[in-house]
């Protein structure tokens, strides 16, 4: 059977740019042979204006039994005032925690054509294409205890930062996977010299790497990470690393090449019967409640995030890249959707302007 796909489009310029994803996803069954069974449910606020609920469990369950998730955005002003066990959040944390999401992949991909955008250097983050696996369901943010506590007569805050060898290994093994589909090289970034989570995070992963002597296993205190992923970011390929390091480290990365716009993610899980993680695919942006509607949001970060899915879920990494190159071709061409207008005198694109052009261009490739 083909392989199949979820997708929920979510709120606000959730659907916009879902719509345009839908139409490159048609293109790849009937130009490229690569048919999906793709179906389409309600989350977030959609979902609770119709069922009451941000996620059903028969919506539930079908994201459990496809090969992956495709996700457009969730929430907006008008569920801000909802009761936190239905806000719209919740049905994607309930999505991430049911499908048990442990690895966080957020790629830093500089486009050329956008690299005057970065905040950086042109010649640091010219070509530039590497992916930071954040460990996203443990650690400093979930350890126990927590809390604050009096203690003599002050206040004290406390979180802890926990892992266990299973939950290192298992983040590891997702990292070291992509490593292999890419340039084979993983960089672990910890502070072993400080934290004893950090001295078993170095053990377990080095332990894992025997299981993929093909990747080129490097170790690099987190702070060191962060200056080098300013300095010279092409350095690295793949980077793993635990939830707290993740969070702020994925931020910095994301800003080497710009706009909100443009930022695809994965949360993968474990293995399927199939061998691919379970996997959710979305853009890093939110629901844009202030250009919905208007047509101005930027379809490219939930099509990179389908690119994605080629790649990682469904073994088409040609595909991919052919996605890819037609992504760069219509910025080369100048193509812009507003939040991507720099200099004065561009007239900017529309979403569908956007998905029409992309269309063009693979349909050239
Ligand atoms: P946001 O990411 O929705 O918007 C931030 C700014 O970036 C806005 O000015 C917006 O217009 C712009 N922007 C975002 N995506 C864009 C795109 N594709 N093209 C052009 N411009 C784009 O973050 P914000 O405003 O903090 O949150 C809005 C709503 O989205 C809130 O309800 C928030 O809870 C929700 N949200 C949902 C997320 C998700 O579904 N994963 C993630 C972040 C926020
Ligand atoms: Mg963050």
């Amino acid at each position: 059977s083909n392989p199949s796909i979820l997708i929920l489009p979510g709120d606000g310029i959730g659907p916009e740019v879902m719509t345009q994803v839908r139409r490159i996803i048609d293109w790849f069954g009937e130009k490229r042979g690569l048919v999906f069974d793709v179906s389409e449910d309600l989350v977030g606020g959609a979902a609770y204006d119709a069922h009451g609920t941000p996620l059903t469990d028969e919506t539930m369950a079908k994201a459990q039994a496809v090969d992956a998730v495709l996700l457009g955005a969730v929430g907006g002003p008008k569920y801000d005032v909802l009761d936190f066990s239905v806000k719209p959040e919740r049905g994607l944390l309930r999505l991430r925690k049911e499908m048990d999401l442990y690895a966080n992949l957020r790629p830093a991909q500089c486009f050329d054509a956008l690299a005057d955008f970065s905040s950086l250097k042109t010649e640091v983050v010219s070509g530039l294409d590497i992916v930071i696996v954040r460990e996203l369901t443990s650690g400093i943010y979930f350890g126990e205890p927590r809390g604050i506590i009096e203690e003599g007569n002050e206040r004290v805050g406390i979180n802890t930062q926990r892992y266990t060898e299973s939950e290192i290994d298992r983040v590891a093994r997702s990292a070291f996977e992509l490593a292999m589909r890419r340039d084979k090289k993983l960089c672990s970034m910890e502070k072993a010299n400080v934290m004893e989570s950090g001295v078993l995070w170095r053990q377990v992963v080095t332990e894992v790497g025997k299981d993929y002597p093909e990747v080129e296993l490097t170790h690099m205190y987190a702070d060191a990470g962060a200056m080098q992923l300013t300095r010279w970011p092409k350095q690295f390929d793949v980077i793993v690393t635990d939830n707290l390091f993740g969070d702020m480290l994925s931020d910095l990365a994301a800003m080497l090449t710009g706009s909100l716009g443009m930022l695809p993610s994965a949360s993968l899980g474990a293995p399927m019967a199939n061998g691919r993680p379970k996997a959710l695919y979305e853009p890093v942006h939110g629901s844009a409640p202030d250009i919905a509607g208007q047509g101005k949001a930027n379809p490219i970060a939930c099509i990179l995030s389908f690119a994605m899915a080629l790649r990682y879920s469904f073994d088409a990494g040609e595909e991919a890249d052919r996605l890819e190159a037609s992504i760069e071709t219509v910025l080369a061409e100048g193509l812009r959707t507003p939040d991507l207008l720099g200099e004065e005198g561009v007239a900017p694109v529309t979403t569908e302007g956007m998905g029409d052009a992309i269309l063009a261009a693979l349909e050239a490739s």
